[in-house]
């Protein structure tokens, strides 16, 4: 078995959309393996979103991810689910996303997208890493 991690980030939180993508993971055929309602601070986002730190979108992207409570997930399923999680989130860009992703069906706003997926193998096993130390 393989694991992704999954945010729902907190505007999918402060809209009730959590049940939302929650059973469109679970239908998928993922399960849930680990699941965390928590305010990803700034530190926290600093490790998760090391590669956008210099980024001009950071700032924006630090005070949004903070702003409330997000629930953290780890999703398990076949080779590459990072992969399938992905499609179903759709484009990061909501406003590209097509009907029928998470984004594309419920955002239209960059930085208020719902959803973080790993973007690769190796991403999921060190943001595992950082959420949940204790998992093997
Ligand atoms: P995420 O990491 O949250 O799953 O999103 P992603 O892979 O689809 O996109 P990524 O490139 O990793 O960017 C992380 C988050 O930063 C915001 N962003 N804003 N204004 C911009 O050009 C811009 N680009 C990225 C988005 O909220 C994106 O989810
Ligand atoms: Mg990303």
């Amino acid at each position: 078995m393989n694991r992704t991690l999954v945010i729902a980030k907190p505007d999918a939180v402060e809209r009730g959309l959590v049940g939302e993508i929650i059973t469109r993971i679970e239908r998928r055929g993922l399960k849930i393996v680990a699941a965390q309602m928590k305010v990803i601070d700034e530190k926290l986002a600093s490790r998760h979103y090391e590669e956008h730190v210099s980024k001009p979108f950071y700032p924006d992207l630090v005070s949004f991810i903070g702003r409330s409570p997000s629930v953290v997930m780890v999703v398990e399923g076949p080779d590459d689910t990072w992969k399938i999680l992905r499609t179903m989130m759709g484009t990061t860009n909501p406003v590209d996303a097509l009907p029928g992703t998470i984004r594309g069906d419920f955002a239209y706003e960059v930085t208020e997208n719902l959803i973080h997926g790993s973007d690769s193998g190796e991403s999921a096993i060190r943001e595992i890493g950082i959420f949940f130390p204790d998992l093997g």
